[in-house]
């Protein structure tokens, strides 16, 4: 061993029990939801974007737009998201901002006038989500997977409705979850979500929400089989005693949610969508389940209340944006919680609501006309955040 790295050994064994000591490897990770419905197919808007295009058309909305829209006069706008340099630029800001994973929202696929001939994306657009049938939903994962830049940001999926029981879709997911850049918690598991499954879905499912637990057994026995471990098993509900009941059934590792709606015609003050996030956590962690903390960045669907999505009925209830302190004070609680809840919060991650959910709140964080990137910067100042 020459002399230079004698030393070099030494400053290694004198630093590491040195950084161990101020706890600099615990951070839990941050996720942030994707709704990826900003694109076109065959030149038009894909069946969901045309009412996002709705919704965000009045005037008093365009501040929302993301970055990579147009506005041409005061009731013409455009965007296209299913780009790949719109998606590159999406990546560095969010690699900016301090984001570890994305949460892709995961669809069926549909043909023209939505069909399909998959009985469970069938019961997606007919009853879990009236004619939610978009042509293209897998851009944003499909356009991020092929970007320079993936390793740069992780990602995972938030599945919804009945199409996970689907054995090919499964295999889809593993195929996923193989991938370098797919997020784990707990040493290695990989992380998944589950939305939109309630009754009717489990009743398609396994027939009822045992048969629908024997289901998801199976599906973690062939991510096993294919050489991955245990996947992380994440049920999201609105209602914390339900959802805890439900993932118990379906025999899931933890609950979260996915949004925190609420607030009045008139807006409340963001402050109170801080407490409603901190009564859920709370609640959680009461009734002794394990528990993603959801981190909701706002909510206000009034582009939906004036102009009506089919697959969701939204009023005009609202919270006020977030400043950047609020947005800051908010997220610094959310990391608290799971540093000091470290039983509760066992997967070590918060879930963000949300990255571009644009015509349902505009705390969204994607950089926009109106505020730029104001919320990518705020993040940035308060992560990486260890415990
Ligand atoms: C909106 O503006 C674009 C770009 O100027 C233009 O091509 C399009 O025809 C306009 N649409 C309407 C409905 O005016
Ligand atoms: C879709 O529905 C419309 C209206 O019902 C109909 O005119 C059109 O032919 C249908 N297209 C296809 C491909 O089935
Ligand atoms: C359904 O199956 C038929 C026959 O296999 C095929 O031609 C059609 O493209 C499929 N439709 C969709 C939406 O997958
Ligand atoms: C992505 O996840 C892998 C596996 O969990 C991890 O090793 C890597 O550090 C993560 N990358 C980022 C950018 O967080
Ligand atoms: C973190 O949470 C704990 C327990 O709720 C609380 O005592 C502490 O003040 C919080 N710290 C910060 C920086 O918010
Ligand atoms: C949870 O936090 C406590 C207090 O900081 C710490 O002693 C313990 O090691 C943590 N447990 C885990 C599993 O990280
Ligand atoms: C975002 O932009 C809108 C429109 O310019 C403005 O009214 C609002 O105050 C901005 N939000 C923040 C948090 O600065």
């Amino acid at each position: 061993m020459s002399l230079p790295s004698v030393f070099i050994c030494i400053i290694l064994l004198i630093s590491v029990p040195v950084l161990s000591g101020i706890n600099v490897e615990h951070r839990p990770t941050v996720g942030v939801i994707r709704w990826d419905a900003w694109n076109l197919f065959n030149n038009q808007y894909d069946p969901i974007s045309y009412y996002l295009h709705r919704a965000l058309t009045p005037e008093e909305f365009h501040f929302r737009i993301p970055f990579y829209g147009s506005v041409h006069s005061p009731t013409n706008i455009s965007f296209n998201g299913d780009i790949q340099n719109v998606m590159d630029q999406e990546v560095l800001y969010a690699k900016h901002a301090g984001i570890d994973y994305w949460a892709f929202d995961t669809y069926c696929t549909f043909g023209s006038n939505c069909t399909t001939n998959n009985t469970y994306c069938t019961q997606y657009y007919k009853q879990t989500s009236n004619q939610y049938c978009p042509r293209n939903p897998a851009y944003g994962l499909d356009l991020y997977l092929s970007s320079p830049y993936k390793s740069l940001v992780n990602f995972t999926l938030i599945l919804l409705g009945s199409s996970p029981c689907d054995v090919t879709f499964q295999q889809q997911y593993i195929d996923l979850m193989k991938q370098p850049q797919f997020q784990t918690v707990l040493g290695g598991r990989p992380l998944l979500y589950l939305f939109q499954f309630d009754n009717a879905e489990a009743d398609i499912c396994g027939g009822g929400w045992s048969g629908s637990g024997q289901v998801f057994q199976k599906f973690r026995q062939l991510a096993i089989s294919q050489g991955l471990q245990n996947p992380y098993m994440v049920l999201m509900d609105f209602d914390v005693a339900t959802v805890q009941s439900h993932a118990s059934m379906l025999e899931f590792d933890a609950i979260s949610t996915y949004a925190l709606p609420g607030g009045t015609n008139e807006g409340t003050p963001f402050v109170e969508l801080l407490h409603s996030a901190q009564q859920w956590w709370q609640s959680a962690h009461q009734i002794g389940t394990k528990m993603v903390p959801i981190v909701p960045t706002g909510w206000d669907p009034r582009p939906r209340a004036e102009n009506p999505v089919p697959w969701v009925d939204e009023g005009p209830q609202h919270y006020f944006q977030p400043t950047v302190e609020e947005l800051q004070t908010l997220i610094r609680n959310g990391i608290n919680f799971t540093c000091t809840y470290n039983q509760t919060a066992e997967a070590q991650t918060i879930i963000i609501y949300a990255w571009n959910e644009c015509s349902e709140t505009s705390g969204s964080l994607i950089p926009s006309l109106g505020n730029g990137t104001l919320y990518v910067d705020a993040l940035s100042k308060v992560l990486p955040m260890h415990c």
